[in-house]
């Protein structure tokens, strides 16, 4: 399965989709992609990463329905540094996939440069192997000029590890004069993240029923608008997004209200 794929909407879920595009439109929408092995158990696959292949089939299909709705960025939580103490073997098969994905994609470039789709991992590159990380490189490399659409890819993430690490990084600029800590406000913190390329999400999606943040983006959800969905990641369907889009459109002006309130606030 490709990362870029042909939209095979009904024509009712098309006229669904073209009334909410009259409305409020999130400009970046971020997912938490829960439930695979739940999903795998469920089916009775023989292994984990049945389900997680199945994972990454609904993340293509999900952001072409972000490319037909017209979200300009979405991030997508593919693997948390806490994965890592999965056993050595679900490990070793969501690298293997990843690194599989990857090569496609870049066997695809085309396609991502026709649709100006710029990617972006975001994450701590330290812990990833040379060979994927290598083709992460090149992906972010090759799709640096395109500007319709950023796909932000966290892998070896989580927040407090970003908010460690540029907090290291903001040390050695002032340990080598080229910055005054006084100089350090929230603007500048976040010009030195992971997700400097991004601006805040205004929507989060999570499935499984879960309703905690795992250490996803905590510094950029502050005014986000929240929805859980109950579907298993590879089970969640084109209603259960555009469900999450209507609730979002029936939030965003309050959001909106609240953010201006506060930086008129830190201003005071
Ligand atoms: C969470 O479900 C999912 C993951 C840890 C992996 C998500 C990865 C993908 C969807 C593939 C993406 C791949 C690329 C290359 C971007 P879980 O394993 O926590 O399932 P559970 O909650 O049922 O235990
Ligand atoms: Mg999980």
């Amino acid at each position: 399965m490709s990362w870029i794929r042909e939209s095979t909407l009904s024509c009712l879920q098309t006229c669904a989709m073209k009334v909410l595009k009259s409305g409020q439109i999130p400009r970046h929408v971020a997912f938490i992609m829960d439930g695979n092995r739940r999903y795998a158990n469920k089916k009775q696959y023989n292994s984990f990463i049945q389900g997680h292949t199945e994972g990454f089939n609904k993340l293509a299909e999900t952001l072409q329905w972000c490319l037909d709705l017209g979200v300009r960025e979405v991030t997508v939580y593919a693997f948390s540094i806490e994965n890592f103490k999965r056993s050595k073997e679900e490990v070793q098969e969501l690298m293997t996939l990843a690194e599989n994905k990857f090569k496609k994609l870049l066997d695809e470039r085309e396609k991502l440069m026709e649709h100006g789709v710029r990617i972006c991992i975001v994450g701590n590159m330290s812990l990833i192997s040379e060979n994927l990380r290598k083709l992460m490189d090149e992906a972010m490399l090759i799709t640096k000029g395109n500007s319709k659409a950023l796909l932000n890819v966290a892998f070896a993430y989580t927040s407090r590890d970003e908010i460690v690490e540029t907090i290291k990084s903001l040390a050695q600029k002032v340990d080598a004069s080229q910055l005054l800590p006084e100089e350090i406000d929230e603007k500048l913190f976040a010009q030195n993240m992971y997700t400097c390329e991004s601006a805040d999400p205004d929507l989060i999606i999570r499935t499984s029923g879960e309703v905690r943040f795992s250490d996803f983006l905590l510094w950029q959800f502050s005014y986000s608008y929240i929805y859980f969905s109950k579907a298993f990641w590879p089970e969640f369907s084109v209603w259960d997004f555009l469900k999450a889009i209507f609730y979002y459109q029936r939030n965003c002006d309050e959001l909106q209200r609240l953010k201006c309130y506060s930086e008129l606030s830190n201003k005071v």
